[in-house]
C-alpha cells in the first residue's frame, strides 16, 4: 500500500527512483510521483523539481519524457494507493506547500482537526490528501534553520500511522524521513543512500539496511546518515544483510511473478523444512517454542488477514485433530477491537507474509497486553510482527512480490502442520515414532506439489472452462473447506468473477437459491473419511443444474453423470488426507491464475489490491 522510494548519492536521481517505484510497484497503486533537487540547486532556496501522475509507473515515464526529467542526484518518489480522495494528478505524491516537499504512506487519522488549525494559520490546500496536511505542517515548525525540529514538532501533531520522506527546500541534498506504523528501511551503500517501503527497491545497489522503528527520524546527506529518537537524540542503529538475491526478485523469463511463485513452491517448501526440522522432527526450542510451553498452552488463536488467515484455517483443522487444544481462528480487524478473552495461558499465533499488516500488528500488541504468549508466523526477516511477537518462526518463502500471495501461503501451512506435530508430542497426545512418520510425509510435500505443475494442462483447461462465467462456488468439508476458502479468494481477486466459498454441508441453508443451470461449482474432495458427506452436496447441487469440477485424489470414483470434469490429483499414500491441502491449493492457484490470463488480466496487479496493507 503505497511505496515510498528516496536516493542521495551519485546517480541519476530519477532514474533510481523510477527504478525503485518499479520494485514497489507490486504494493499496489493509483498514481505516482518524484521530486528532486535539481542538481544547480546546491545552495539554500535550490529548485525542487516536481513531476507525478495518475495512472501507473508508464504514464510517470511517458510525463517525464514530455515535460523533461529532472536532473539531479537527491530525491523522493512515491506510488499512491488512494485512501483520501480519488487517484488524480493533484492528489498523487509529492505534495508541496513550497517549503517542503512530502511523500506519504498511511493515513493521518486527526487530519480534518489539522486541516482546520492550518487554514486558520492561513495555508490553503490543492489536493483532497491528508497527506498534504502534513507538508503544511511540517512547514509550519520549521524556523528556516533546523528541520529536525520541525519534524519532532510535527510528529507530536500526528495521529494515525505514517512513513515520511521529507525534501526542505532551504536544504539541498538532504533527504529526511520518519515513521510510525508503517515500514520505512534505509539502505546503505558505497557513498550513496536510500530510504524505501521495501529491501527490492535498492536490492540492486545495496544489500545493507537499518530499520528505522516507530518515532525515529533519519537525516541524510553526502556525508552519510545519522538516527535519531524522537527527542532528537542520537541513535545507533543495527546494520542488516539482505538474505535475498536480486533474481529471487525478479521474473527471470516468467511471463508474471505470480507464476514463477508457484513454480518455486515445491523448492522453499523445501527449504523452510530443512530449517526446522532437526533429526527428522520440528523443533522449536532454540526460539524459546519448548515442549514444556506447549504443555502449558490452554487455547490457541490464529490471528492474521486474507490468505494468512486461510492458513490459519487448516493450522485449526491439524492442531485440533492431533493435540487436541481447542483453536480459534480470527480476523485480525475483528480480533482487535472485539475486547476477546485472551490471557496468559493462551498462545497466539499471528500469520503474515509480509510482517507489515496493520491489524495483524494491533493483534499482537493486544495479544502481549493480555499476557499471551506470541508466536509470529512470518516471511519478512526483521519487520514489525517478526520483531514484536514473543517468538518468530521465518517461513522462507523468499519475496513474494505477486499481488496475490501462493508462495507465502504454502510455507505457512508447512510451518503450521510441522507445529501441530511437535503440540500433539509435547502433549503425549503421539508417540515419536508418529511425529516421524508424519515429518517425512511432510518431505513428500514438494514432489507432490512439483506433480500438480507438471500437469498444469489439466488447471488450463478448467481455467478456459471458467473464463466467461460471472459467478461460482467453492465448496468442500474440513481441510477441503479450508482449501475452498483459499481457492475462491485467489480466483476472485485476480479474475474479478464473483466467487464463493461454502461448508459444502451448509450450502442448503440459504446459498443453494444462488445454484442455476451451468453455474460451476468447483468441488474439493480430497478428504476419504467425509468424501460419500461431500457427494451428497455434489449431487444436491448437480439436481439444480450446476457445473460440477471435483478436484480430487487419484483412484476416487463417482457415480456417473455427478461429475463434469475432474481434476485428479496424482497423490497416493506419500501423503495422508490431512496433509493433501499442500498439492491441492498448488492447482487451485495455477486455476486462479490461467484463468486471469485468459481474461486478458495481469494477474500480479489486480484492480484495487495492495500487497502489503499498512493501513487500517
Ligand atoms: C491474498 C493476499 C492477502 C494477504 C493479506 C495478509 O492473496 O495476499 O489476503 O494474505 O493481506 O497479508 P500478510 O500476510 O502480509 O499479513
Amino acid at each position: 500500500m503505497c511505496g515510498i522510494v528516496g536516493y542521495i548519492g551519485g546517480r541519476d536521481c530519477a532514474d533510481v527512483l523510477m527504478d525503485g517505484l518499479e520494485k514497489l510497484e507490486y504494493r499496489g497503486y493509483d498514481s505516482a510521483g518524484i521530486a528532486v533537487f535539481e542538481k544547480n540547486a546546491r545552495s539554500p532556496g535550490g529548485t525542487i523539481s516536481t513531476v507525478k501522475t495518475r495512472g501507473k509507473l508508464k504514464c510517470m515515464a511517458d510525463k517525464l519524457a514530455a515535460e523533461g526529467k529532472p536532473e539531479g542526484f537527491c530525491g523522493i518518489g512515491h506510488t499512491r494507493w488512494a485512501t483520501h480522495g480519488e487517484p488524480s494528478d493533484i492528489n498523487s505524491h509529492p505534495h508541496s506547500n513550497g517549503r517542503v516537499t512530502i511523500v506519504h504512506n498511511g493515513i493521518i487519522e486527526n487530519y480534518t482537526e489539522l486541516k482546520e488549525f492550518l487554514s486558520e494559520k492561513g495555508y490553503s490546500f490543492v489536493s483532497q490528501t491528508d497527506s498534504e496536511i502534513v507538508a503544511c505542517l511540517l512547514d509550519f515548525y520549521f524556523d528556516g534553520s533546523d528541520p529536525l525540529r520541525a519534524i519532532m514538532e510535527t510528529v507530536k501533531e500526528l495521529r494515525g500511522s505514517y512513513a515520511l520522506g521529507i525534501l526542505f527546500k532551504d536544504f539541498p541534498d538532504h533527504v529526511y524521513a520518519t515513521r510510525k506504523g508503517s515500514p520505512l528501511i534505509v539502505g546503505l551503500g558505497d557513498s550513496e543512500y536510500f530510504i524505501a517501503s521495501d529491501i527490492p527497491a535498492f536490492l540492486k545497489y545495496t544489500k545493507d539496511y537499518a530499520i528505522l522503528d516507530d518515532d525515529e527520524i533519519v537525516a541524510i546527506d553526502n556525508g552519510g546518515v545519522k538516527f535519531f529518537d524522537v527527542h532528537g537524540i542520537a541513535v545507533k542503529k543495527q546494520i542488516h544483510t539482505a538474505d535475498w538475491d536480486i533474481e529471487q526478485a525478479q521474473k527471470c523469463g516468467y511471463p508474471h511473478y505470480m507464476l514463477k511463485e508457484i513454480y518455486e513452491q515445491p523448492d522453499v517448501v523445501e527449504k523452510t523444512l530443512d530449517s526446522i526440522i532437526t533429526d527428522g522432527v520440528p523443533d522449536f526450542s532454540g526460539i524459546g517454542l519448548t515442549d514444556e510451553l506447549l504443555r502449558g498452552v490452554k487455547r490457541v488463536f490464529v490471528v492474521a488477514c486474507g490468505t494468512a488467515m486461510h492458513a490459519g484455517i487448516v493450522a485449526r483443522y491439524a492442531v485440533e485433530k492431533l493435540a487436541r487444544v481447542p483453536v480459534a481462528v480470527e480476523i485480525a480487524s475483528e480480533f482487535r477491537y472485539m475486547d476477546p478473552i485472551v490471557g496468559e495461558d493462551d498462545l497466539v499465533i499471528l500469520v503474515s507474509q509480509s510482517g507489515e499488516t496493520a491489524d495483524t500488528i494491533a493483534s499482537l500488541e493486544l495479544a502481549k497486553s493480555r499476557g499471551a504468549k506470541t508466536l509470529a508466523v512470518v516471511n519478512v526477516k526483521y519487520s514489525a510482527i517478526a520483531r514484536g511477537a514473543d517468538m518468530c518462526i521465518h517461513t522462507l518463502a523468499g519475496p513474494e512480490i505477486a499481488v496475490a500471495s501462493t508462495k507465502a501461503y504454502m510455507v505457512q501451512i508447512t510451518v503450521l502442520y510441522a507445529l501441530a506435530f511437535r503440540f500433539a508430542y509435547a502433549r503425549g497426545n503421539i508417540l515419536e515414532s508418529e511425529m516421524k512418520r508424519l515429518t517425512a510425509q511432510l518431505y513428500n510435500a514438494p514432489k507432490a506439489i512439483r506433480d500438480v505443475i507438471d500437469n498444469k494442462d489439466e488447471c488450463q483447461f478448467i481455467a478456459s472452462q471458467l473464463v466467461n462465467v460471472e459467478t461460482l462456488f467453492f465448496i468442500g468439508r474440513g481441510f477441503d473447506y479450508a482449501l475452498s476458502l483459499e481457492g475462491s479468494l485467489k480466483l476472485k481477486e485476480i479474475t474479478y468473477i464473483h466467487s464463493e466459498a461454502y461448508a459444502a454441508g451448509e450450502l442448503k441453508h440459504g446459498t443453494i437459491s444462488l445454484i442455476e443451470h451451468n453455474i460451476p461449482v468447483i468441488t474439493v474432495a480430497t478428504q476419504r473419511n467425509i468424501l460419500a458427506k461431500t457427494v451428497s452436496n455434489m449431487e444436491e447441487v448437480k439436481a439444480r443444474g450446476a457445473t460440477i469440477i471435483a478436484v480430487c485424489r487419484k483412484g476416487t470414483e463417482f457415480a456417473e453423470g455427478t461429475v463434469d470434469i475432474e481434476l485428479k490429483l496424482n497423490i497416493g499414500d506419500e501423503l495422508d488426507d490431512m496433509l493433501i491441502p499442500l498439492p491441492t491449493v498448488c492447482a487451485l492457484q495455477l486455476i486462479a491464475y490461467y484463468t486471469s490470463v485468459l481474461r486478458g488480466i495481469d494477474p500480479d496487479k489486480p484492480r484495487n489490491l495492495a500487497k502489503s496493507v499498512t493501513t487500517e
